[in-house]
Order: C-alpha cells, then sequence, then structure tokens
C-alpha cells in the first residue's frame, strides 16, 4: 500500500476556532504550533486604500464597531476591538502579519484577495505591491487563493513565481463544462462538501488540490486518504494532534 504523505494544515484566519478570528492572537498562536505549514488571511481594502485582514466586508459581526470597510478609514477602524474584553485586539494591516511571519521563516501565507460587489483589481494590485516592496514576490513561503479568475491570471502575469490556487465554485461545472482552467493557477480549492460530492476535483486537470474548512477529525483523515495536499482548519492545533495520533508510517512496537 502506498502510504500517503499528511496534507500540509493551513490555520483559518488563524486558529479561529479558539481565538477571535484574523487578530494577532489567532496568528501568533497559530504560528507557534508545530506541524503547522502557515495560516490564511483574508484582505480587503480600506476607504484611504490601505490593506487589511478581515473576512467580512463589515466589521459589525467581528468588532464592537459597526460599517463596511471600504468605507470606513483605517484610523477609524483601528479604534475598534476585534479581541475580546480581556484581550483586546486590533484590525491588523496586512504588512504586520507578514512583520509577523518575519518571526517564523518556516511557516507559509494563504492571502485571499476579498474583492467588493463591483470587481476592481485594486486589492490584488495593492496585495502585489505590498509583497513587491517586501521583497517578497518569489518567496516560496506566500500563497494567494481567490475566487476570481481575473486575479489569478493578474497574479499570474505580474508574480509568476508566487503559487496560486483557485477557490473552484461547483457551479463553475455548469457553465465550463470542458473544465477549462482559465487562469492557469498551480491548483485549485473547492469547499470541502464540494470536493467529497464530486471527487473527481481531486487532483483536478492534474493541478495540486487545496479545501476548506476541515475541522473534523475524520475529514482530516480523508483528506490524507484522498492525497489532499493543504487543507484550512480553523482547529490546526486537533489537525496536528489527529496526524499524530494516526501516523501514516508504521509504529515499531518497544
Ligand atoms: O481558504 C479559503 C476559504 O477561506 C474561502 O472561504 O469565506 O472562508 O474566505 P472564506
Ligand atoms: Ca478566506
Amino acid at each position: 500500500m502506498m502510504l500517503k504523505p499528511d496534507p500540509h494544515i493551513i490555520a483559518h484566519r488563524g486558529m479561529s476556532g479558539l481565538y477571535p478570528e484574523s487578530t494577532l492572537r489567532s496568528f501568533e498562536e497559530a504560528l507557534k504550533l508545530d506541524g503547522v505549514h502557515g495560516i490564511e488571511c483574508d484582505v480587503r481594502l480600506t476607504r484611504d486604500g490601505r490593506l487589511v485582514v478581515h473576512h467580512d466586508p463589515f466589521i459589525n459581526r467581528t468588532s464592537d464597531g459597526a460599517g463596511r470597510i471600504a468605507k470606513m478609514d483605517f484610523e477609524h477602524i483601528r479604534t475598534f476591538n476585534f479581541g475580546t474584553k480581556e484581550d483586546p485586539q486590533q484590525i491588523m494591516l496586512l504588512d504586520e502579519l507578514l512583520d509577523l511571519l518575519e518571526d517564523y521563516p518556516d511557516k507559509h501565507i494563504y492571502i485571499e484577495t476579498k474583492h467588493p460587489t463591483r470587481y476592481g483589481p485594486e486589492v490584488d494590485e495593492q496585495t502585489v505591491r505590498t509583497l513587491w516592496y517586501r521583497g517578497m514576490k518569489e518567496d516560496p513561503r506566500v500563497h494567494l487563493i481567490s475566487f476570481s479568475h481575473t486575479a489569478m491570471r493578474y497574479f499570474k502575469q505580474v508574480v509568476p513565481d508566487l503559487e496560486t490556487f483557485y477557490l473552484f465554485r461547483l457551479r463553475e461545472m455548469k457553465w465550463n463544462k470542458n473544465n477549462t482552467m482559465f487562469s492557469r493557477p498551480y491548483g485549485v480549492g473547492p469547499a470541502l462538501a464540494h470536493l467529497r460530492s464530486k471527487q473527481e476535483l481531486l487532483g483536478y486537470r492534474g493541478l495540486k488540490t487545496y479545501t476548506w474548512t476541515v475541522n473534523l477529525p475524520k475529514d482530516m483523515l480523508w483528506c490524507r486518504e484522498k492525497g489532499v495536499d493543504a487543507f484550512a482548519t480553523d482547529l490546526p492545533h486537533l489537525a496536528v494532534d489527529v496526524f499524530r495520533e494516526h501516523p501514516i508510517t508504521p509504529v515499531s512496537a518497544g
């Protein structure tokens, strides 16, 4: 029997199952964990053009403030608490998250650019500019992910050395019957439920497979069994434990 390697464990919005998502605390706790490959984060632009780490377009769910990020200035968003009362946290700039990553040179980052409803390329351009000025445009620890073919194509053009994952949606199989990979990503990233229901997406067109969000031990082991290359999880510590408790190589007695 061929033994499959463990998939890379990627902490989704940091260790977001235990700490407030997308905060310094959440990312730092994930980065400290042995066995974790890296962190996943979402980036958005503020009204004044700053690239912040946040999933939702609004800050209502994750902070004690309210409003749409694209319509607020960074210094204003910075005044709100994204952590807890006991452990207050501020919204982070992508630059600050990359500063943190410098302390963990063996860890990777998967940056997802989030686009406003009316698609604009600014968030992709700003992300690339940030990486470029930091000397990270060829850094093998940086991976770019997106639901947008346009973003993927842009990344391929301007930062061809960075690995990209296209977050594949099932509905694409309806309008794209020939399964053309328009943007030529390095890998595809369907949601776990889609991957389980359409297993032809595993190693789709010979590309790497990334999936999200894998929070149950049985799904983590399923990913390994099916040869998934990487998965994002809110519970990276659990994934580390699961693979430790179920090693791929037989453990010799004594
Ligand atoms: O890692 C990909 C995944 O994060 C995409 O979905 O909504 O959590 O950004 P979402
Ligand atoms: Ca994301």
